[in-house]
């Protein structure tokens, strides 16, 4: 499936979105987690890769596009989303992701193959809600102190924009970053490793 045109791929999602959250559940209980990033168990999988074009995401915008029923967020993270990121190594509780909730392709505070784009399974994981972007600075219901992240309705827990959960949250663990890779400097491919032919 190609997601070259992302308002048609959001669409998509925002239609089935009920259903997608209602599934995860029944996912994540019959594939243990360790499983995901075995190269067989993925190509045994149910779900194609998902291609998108990224290049009409403004700086600081983020889309959602469908991966084998999961909302993905792509952010094109700015300079300074990228230093707020790095001011909160203290506050969050895994600042080094040294839990598996990545490929191992992806290190460092940022958690991405390249610093301005994240690319973020958007399900809390807590209990599998879907946080909110927000990118503001201070809002008045989240704080003077918020640099920007990713805030989970449901029981409150709340993620930097590199997906990391702020320590004392409900929620355990970093969001997961899928496996993708660039075909390009414009197009990313959502399931695919990096050295996938
Ligand atoms: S599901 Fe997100 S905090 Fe509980």
């Amino acid at each position: 499936m190609s997601n070259g045109d992302v308002s048609q791929g959001r669409r998509r999602f925002l239609i089935g979105a009920t259903s997608v959250v209602g599934g995860v559940g029944v996912v994540g209980a019959a594939v243990p987690f360790v499983a995901s990033w075995n190269p067989s168990a993925k190509a045994e999988a149910a779900g194609a890769p998902v291609t998108v074009n990224i290049s009409k995401i403004e700086p600081g915008q983020q889309i959602t596009v469908e991966w084998r029923g999961k909302p993905v967020w792509i952010i094109r993270r700015t300079e300074q989303m990228l230093a707020n990121i790095e001011k909160l190594n203290e506050e969050v509780k895994d600042p080094n992701s040294e839990a598996p909730q990545q490929p191992p392709y992806i290190d460092g505070i940022y958690r991405a193959l390249k610093p301005e784009v994240a690319v973020l399974v958007g399900l809390c994981t807590h209990l599998g809600c879907v946080p909110s972007y927000r990118p503001e600075l201070a809002p008045e219901d989240l704080g003077e102190d918020w640099l920007g992240g990713l805030f989970c309705p449901c029981h409150g827990s709340k993620y930097d924009l590199a997906g990391r959960v702020y320590d004392a949250q409900p929620a355990p663990l970093n969001l997961e970053v899928p496996p993708y890779r660039y075909d390009d400097d414009v197009t990313l491919t959502i399931g695919l490793d990096p050295e996938a032919a």
